[in-house]
């Protein structure tokens, strides 16, 4: 296969940095680009002896001059408790980091390739939804600076491909998890496992009835390599995601179950605006990237629970105090 040179911004983030690691074993070269607003060095640590691997700490919303043949653009905080601790930086990332993306793209004529996401649908009047829905986003609220800025970002997207013949590639990302994610960044599947394996009450907001996809990780990565692989024609938007549904009640009880955990629920008021129901239509990610997800939600929450389990244990060790130095007993 052909070596390519890859550009991953927010490539020290939860998906951008095993996105890193498979266009590294499929034998690419990489740069990854983050400012570490929410990225770890820790999600990069393994990669660093890689000669193929190159790490810039960089700010996307500020441009930037590299040689590569694709990008593919990840920078962004996806949680509600990162992107709501400073709104108008994650609009200036979606918006000015689209822009200085796409504006590299157009000089180098790479191929380019957003991760957008369903919250481009808003609180959605359908289910499940398809491309070709229009959404439902209020425009003011406390999540439009991240869904906004994400719908921002598609119209850029297009709009350079309309009007410079720009190669690119759109996904919607739907809920995703595994290893790597936050473990305290409010996402229901870490903070369920993490309340579980510290044997907290796991906290429900709503009455738990209220529905959500999830997509493994590693599914969600081989989808992402897929778009980059279709022809030119092919722009997306494309829904990526698992359509199985899940009541976050059930999810509780399956963190439980998997866990051995005692932990309650608790049940907190419904955040505003946070969707009642959350599902993909991926009928058109089978036909055109003839994929779909394969790995189960009870498979990929127990490799997560493992990763959180090793991570509680480091985060424990660092953190006991060292032995006294023995004394001479005379
Ligand atoms: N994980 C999901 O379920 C999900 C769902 C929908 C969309 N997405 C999208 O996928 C992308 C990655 O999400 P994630 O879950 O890995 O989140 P994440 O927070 O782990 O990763 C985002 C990365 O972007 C970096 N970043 C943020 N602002 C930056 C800036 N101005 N300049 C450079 N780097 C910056 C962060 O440091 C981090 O490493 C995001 O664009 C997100 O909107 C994710």
């Amino acid at each position: 296969m052909e070596r390519k040179r890859v550009m991953v911004t927010g490539g020290a983030g939860f998906l951008g940095s095993h996105l890193c690691e498979r266009l590294l074993d499929y034998g690419h070269e990489v740069l990854c680009v983050d400012n570490f607003f929410t990225g770890r060095k820790a999600n990069i640590a393994h990669l660093l002896d890689n000669p193929y691997f190159e790490f810039m700490r960089h700010d996307v919303t500020f441009p930037l001059y590299v040689e590569v043949d694709e990008i593919y653009n990840l920078a962004c905080p996806a949680s509600p408790v990162h992107y709501q601790a400073d709104p108008v930086q994650t609009t200036k990332t979606s918006v000015h980091g689209a822009i200085n993306v796409l504006g590299l793209a157009k000089r180098i004529r790479a191929k380019v390739f957003q991760a957008s996401t369903s919250e481009v649908y808003g609180d959605p009047d359908i289910h499940p939804q398809p491309e070709t829905y229009r959404g439902s986003v209020n425009t003011i609220g406390p999540r439009a600076c991240y869904d906004e800025g994400k719908r921002c970002a598609e119209t850029l997207f297009f709009d350079y491909h309309r009007q410079h013949k720009l190669r690119i590639k759109v996904v919607r990302i739907f809920n995703t998890y595994g290893p790597r994610m936050h473990p305290n960044d409010g996402r229901v599947v870490s903070n369920f496992i993490v309340q579980a394996l510290k044997g907290q009450p796991i906290t429900i907001y709503g009455k738990g009835t209220q529905t959500r996809s999830f997509c493994y990780v590693d599914d969600l990565i081989t989808g992402f390599l897929k778009m980059m692989g279709t022809p030119d024609s092919f722009t997306g938007p494309v829904n990526l995601g698992n359509p199985g549904e899940f009541t976050i009640k059930q999810l509780a009880e399956m963190v439980i179950k998997l866990t051995g955990a005692r932990s309650k629920l608790v049940y907190k008021p419904l955040p505003q605006d946070d969707p009642l129901q959350r599902c993909p239509d991926i009928t058109l990610a089978k036909k055109a990237l003839k994929w779909q997800p394969t790995i189960a939600l009870e498979e990929g929450l127990k490799r997560t629970i493992d990763y959180f389990e090793k991570r509680l244990v480091d985060e424990r060790s660092a953190v006991r105090p060292a032995k006294k130095p023995a004394t001479r007993s005379r």
